[in-house]
């Protein structure tokens, strides 16, 4: 089974082709970074706009690194929301159009789901697993109990994970998207117990019985670290020291919550080889990464995070997401809509191809 798969949710426009045997194909990502640049965040409009500019040469660069022609594939999967609408529209139709065309099934992808499924393209997991999602608009504690089953055990109170890096970076001056430069601004740090003396930040909701997330006091936080410095452009080791801070703060609230997390997956599901998933954007960030690694070994869980390449957004993952429907007999009808919001625990809705 092949498919293409088409991704146009936010900033990245991208088509990919994977088969079922897990061989990526093609995988074709195109930021749109240089156009937001300038604005400090992504501007929807421009962003719908670029993804129609340039989706067609992606699919058809796609295909060529792939090797076949429409005819040979077994279906397309395109992200149908959430994102902005603007952009979700542009790739969902050029999918139904290619699906119309060629007389082939279309599979409408929740694109978090496809973060959610990823790590089943690159690793053998089997369900149900502990599936932390973070990304730029979304922070989520779930179950995946099987393609389509999502529980929702906890999310975020106010911002996203991946918002409050980018926020935090934009703070101390780093470029846009902050994440991965205030990543590299915090291996800088020359001494961590003085950054840590220094920028002494507090750990939102540590603690506490349930397992929801808050951010926008670290944010916060971090402006009045800004503000008590200097004024003008923040040092670099200013800089170095407050991410290296701000990253630990972090890093000890995900421990946390993610402590309570797994304890109570093993008491619901108990399962043989128990798994913890990181995926989203975020799971990009190592620091993050080593802190859950250290965290599942100590509770008896295999930490599972994919490549960093296929973390970030990319059309391989909806593609995947579209294999994993497929040979479920999971398709929809051309009438389906592109949905601004929809919520993991809502898919559990499929035509019968
Ligand atoms: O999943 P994604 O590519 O797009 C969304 O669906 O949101 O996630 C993008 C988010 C951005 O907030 C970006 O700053 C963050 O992931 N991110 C990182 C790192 N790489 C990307 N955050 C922290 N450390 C990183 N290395
Ligand atoms: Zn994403």
């Amino acid at each position: 089974m092949i498919i293409l798969g088409i991704e146009t949710s936010c900033d990245e426009t991208a088509a990919a082709v994977i088969s079922d045997d897990r061989k990526i194909m093609a995988n074709l990502v195109l930021s749109q970074l240089d156009e937001h640049r300038v604005f400090g965040g992504v501007v929807p409009e421009v962003a719908a706009r670029a993804h129609l500019d340039h989706l067609d040469t992606l699919i058809k660069g796609a295909m060529h690194d792939a090797g076949i022609g429409f005819d040979q594939l077994d279906g397309v999967a395109a992200t149908c929301g959430p994102g902005l609408i603007g952009g979700v529209m542009v790739g969902m139709m050029a999918g139904k159009a290619i699906a119309a065309a060629h007389k082939l099934p279309f599979i409408a992808i929740n694109h978090l789901e496809a973060h959610a499924l990823t790590p089943r393209l690159t690793d053998d997991l089997e369900f149900p697993y502990l599936l932390l999602l973070v990304s730029g608009g979304h922070t989520q504690i779930l179950v995946a109990e099987d393609v389509g089953i999502y529980r929702h055990w906890g999310g975020t109170m106010d911002d996203a994970l991946g918002e409050c890096f980018d926020k935090s970076a934009k703070l101390m001056g780093l470029p846009y998207p902050g994440g991965p430069h205030l990543e590299k601004a915090a291996q800088g740090c020359k001494n961590p117990t003085a950054a840590l003396a220094r920028f002494d930040l507090p750990r939102p909701m540590k603690g506490r019985p349930e397992l929801e997330f808050s951010f926008s006091g670290l944010k916060t936080a971090v402006r009045s670290c800004v503000d008590k410095l200097p004024p003008g452009a923040l040092k670099k080791d200013d800089v170095a020291d407050l991410s290296y801070s701000f990253q630990e703060a972090i890093c000890d609230v995900l421990q946390d919550r993610l402590r309570r997390a797994l304890d109570q997956f093993s008491a619901t599901y108990n399962p043989a080889t128990p798994s913890l998933v990181l995926a989203g954007g975020v799971a990009a960030n190592l620091r993050i990464r080593q802190a859950l690694e250290t965290l599942a070994q100590s509770k008896g869980f295999r930490l599972v995070a994919p490549p960093v390449r296929l973390c970030s957004d990319n059309a391989a993952m909806i593609a995947w997401a579209g294999i994993e429907h497929l040979r479920l007999g999971h398709t929809h009808g051309l009438n389906v809509a592109a949905r601004p919001r929809w919520p993991l625990i809502e898919m559990e809705r499929f035509d019968r191809a």
